[in-house]
């Protein structure tokens, strides 16, 4: 017997139909959760109708949930397997439907020739995001080899240009836009980690897609190893998104009684950009990030010692830099890399997470209690997964690196990778953790790393990215178990274990090792499409930069900062007494902010044009808004095009101001705007500023201006 199952959330409802034995066939995924459930006999009907043109005896649906081949479905198979070579066409049947709840269900069936039992999960959130997962049991005598299994599929009609991302260390999150073509689509990414250059995360949606017009489908999946992301063609034309990890040779092997659960796919279909991002940060924050005490606190703003430091860890200098950060506003202190012995350089140590008595004569307590008396934070640095060959751990254990028997041991970095899924390898990482997290207050800790995976090997010379990448789950579960309060950052190389997998044993994201405003500017963007900005970290950094040597503005680096977590990337003993009154008072600003910046406030980011970009926050309530007008290069028109800020009340009146430390001479070229406009005097309609805009003057190139929106307390006096 056929069946139909509705998952209804928020007004919409996903259709599918389960088939006696085959793979369920998705019907509808916007549909109107209020309309009647349609009779199944007219929906076999419908869908089983067509030219069949081969005369085959069945039509086998195309956009199932988990295509599987072999059996009238010809396309890109999301599942894969055999039992040494027989029962390579596997056939579902006996489907069982197993609701959870309205907006939520486990679709579980058998294949009894292969002896396994499958379950797909399916679940639809308020906020609009799908989210899907598979299992896969092995319930036969012998080891059941897993090719290949995605985590489901969505389907996709009139979509036909996507938008992915590539990049590289220091240049992450670039989008790059492309027209689907009569083929599959696929990006597999083989790194080991989420990667640089293949962030698993794609939208599809019409030409033109960043400028924020049009329904887009927009899907990211939650794992930090290798994975891979297709997009099918299918004989109507229809497209079929699917993702899931992506196994070495052999790598997946399921022992009688062994199950394989696949990472979650999170997709989020909606009628434009900004409610696609809007969805995926709603859906991080309720149901991906879990907080310490079970909420966010405001985000402390932080003073990252690496750029102002390196490995010269200095303990008088780092006390006097506390001092400074603490007057400064600042409300987090992290030690960054060199604290452990003989870090002074990048080609040993790691692997010993003790403290470098040379440095720190009286232990790691000393600067922490310093900074926690200065009422700050103390955060740390480790990288736990790797070893440089020149560390005590190593020559002690040289085979607890990943190899392959006969092969040679490729460094990167001048280091190696640990084996986390030999037992007494995470087991000493934890313990020595654990035994620094016991002694000193940390309230912090930034998790690096540092490398791609080569020649992934465990003991028994068998693939082990799939493995390993839980197993570095495990071990950040494990000691969050163990210190509760403790907040985790996620930072590879910079941005390059971002995805949703690891932020749901973490809190927040180092964008990118590149902190050049300019090219921040883009960074954040890309990312911020997925990930709310109060988790994305932004640091101010010295002059000149040191990733490209550009000197920006002071405003320009605060303005493109302040709107994520922020924070500062450079020594506070350094800095002028000029510029020490200008980064206090941005840090002030911050604050003030923080809570309609990171709020359940509507962000809104209008069309690239002329070289700026304009991206905006509006609160919850409307009284207030906030938006950045960012120039990244000479304009080429005469006139720069009116700035127009949606969703104020079309009725309700608006003054409008520059806050914090801004002087016109950091951003505009030919003289300031006509001071009414900022200095709070006139009052704009908030219909007029959504579709009549305001206009600026020609701006500076890589410069930015933060424009405040205030609804006018005194309206009801001015109408009176
Ligand atoms: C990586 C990180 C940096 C810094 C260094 C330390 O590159 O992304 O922020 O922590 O490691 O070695």
């Amino acid at each position: 017997m056929m069946q139909l199952v509705e998952i209804k959330a928020a007004g919409r409802a996903l259709r599918l139909l389960v088939p006696e034995a085959g793979m369920p066939q998705w019907l509808e995924t916007a549909g109107d959760a209020n309309a009647p459930t349609p009779a199944l006999a007219a929906l076999e009907a419908l869908v089983s109708r067509g030219d069949n043109a081969r005369e085959r005896d069945i039509i086998v649906p195309e956009a199932t949930l988990l295509p599987t081949g072999g059996m009238g479905s010809f396309q890109w198979p999301g599942l894969a397997g055999h039992r040494d070579g027989r029962h390579f066409v596997l056939h579902f049947e006996d489907w069982r439907i197993e609701r959870e709840s309205s907006d939520a269900a486990c679709l579980k069936a058998r294949e009894p020739r292969a002896s396994l039992a499958l379950t797909l999960h399916l679940a639809l959130h308020d906020d609009g995001v799908v989210v899907l997962s598979s299992r896969l049991e092995n319930q036969g005598t012998d080891d059941f080899q897993l090719d290949r299994m995605m985590a489901g599929s969505y389907p996709v009609s009139g979509l036909d240009h996507l938008m992915a991302f590539e990049g590289f260390w220091a240049r992450e999150f670039h989008e790059v836009q492309e027209s689907l073509g009569a083929g599959t689509w696929l990006r597999e990414s083989r790194r080991g980690r989420t990667s640089h250059d293949r962030h698993p995360a794609l939208i599809c949606g019409t030409p033109g897609l960043p400028s924020g017009e049009g329904r887009v489908v927009g899907a990211h999946l939650g794992f930090s190893g290798n994975h891979l992301m297709a997009v099918d063609r299918l004989a109507d034309g229809m497209r079929l998104i699917q993702a899931g990890e992506l196994f070495e040779p052999g790598e997946m092997r399921l022992a009688p009684g062994e199950a394989y659960t696949s990472p979650k796919l999170y997709i989020c279909e909606a009628p434009d950009m900004a409610t696609m991002r809007a969805g995926f940060h709603a859906h991080v924050r309720e149901h991906v990030l879990s907080w310490p005490g079970g909420a966010m606190k405001p985000r402390p703003v932080l003073l990252n010692t690496w750029e102002g430091n390196y490995f010269n860890h200095d303990l008088a200098s780092l006390k006097a830099q506390a001092e400074a950060a603490a007057k400064l506003g600042i409300e987090r202190f992290v030690l960054d890399d060199g604290w452990f012995p003989v870090r002074d350089h990048e080609r040993a140590g790691l692997g010993d997470w003790v403290v470098d008595p040379r440095k720190y004569p009286n232990g790691l307590e000393e600067l922490a209690d310093h900074v926690i008396n200065l009422g700050m934070e103390f955060g740390l640095w480790f990288e736990p997964e790797m070893v440089n060959p020149d560390s005590a751990l190593y020559r002690a254990h040289p085979e607890w690196a990943l190899r392959l028997e006969g092969l040679k041991l490729l460094q990167s970095r001048h280091q190696l990778v640990l084996d986390l899924t030999r037992p007494e390898v995470s087991e000493a990482l934890f313990q020595m953790m654990h035994e620094v997290l016991a002694r000193v207050k940390v309230a912090f800790i930034k998790w690096d790393m540092n490398r791609d995976l080569t020649h992934v090997g465990d003991a028994r010379g068998h693939a082990a990215t799939a493995r390993q990448t839980r197993a570095v789950y495990a071990l950040m579960a494990r000691l969050r178990a163990a210190h509760p309060d403790i907040e985790i950052e996620t930072c590879a190389s910079g941005g390059g274990r971002a995805d949703y997998g690891a932020l749901a044993h973490t809190h927040r994201v180092w964008t990118s090792d590149n902190t050049d405003a300019l090219e921040r500017q883009t960074i954040q963007a890309g990312l911020g499409l997925f990930l709310p900005p109060e988790i994305m970290g932004q640091h101010i950094s010295a002059l000149p930069n040191h990733q490209t040597g550009r000197r920006h503005a002071l405003a320009f680096r605060a303005i493109t900062a302040i709107t994520g977590h922020f924070g500062i990337e450079l020594n506070p003993l350094a800095l002028t007494d000029v510029e020490r009154i200008e980064l206090a008072a941005w840090i002030a600003l911050h604050k003030r902010l923080r809570p309609l910046l990171h709020g359940a406030s509507t962000h809104f980011r209008l069309a690239d044009h002329d070289g700026r970009s304009v991206y905006g926050v509006v609160s919850a309530d409307k009284a207030q808004a906030i938006v950045i007008v960012a120039q990244r290069t000479v304009q080429v028109l005469e006139h720069s095009g009116p700035v127009k800020v949606p969703h104020l009340l079309a009725h309700a009146e608006y003054t409008l101001h520059l806050p914090g430390p801004q002087t016109g001479a950091t951003w505009f070229r030919h003289g300031p705007p006509t001071r009414a406009l900022f200095d709070g005097s006139s009052l704009y309609a908030g219909h007029s500023l959504g579709q009549i805009g305001f206009r600026l003057p020609i701006m500076l190139p890589e410069s930015a201006v933060l424009i405040e929106i205030r609804r006018d307390t005194n309206e009801e006096k001015h109408h009176g």
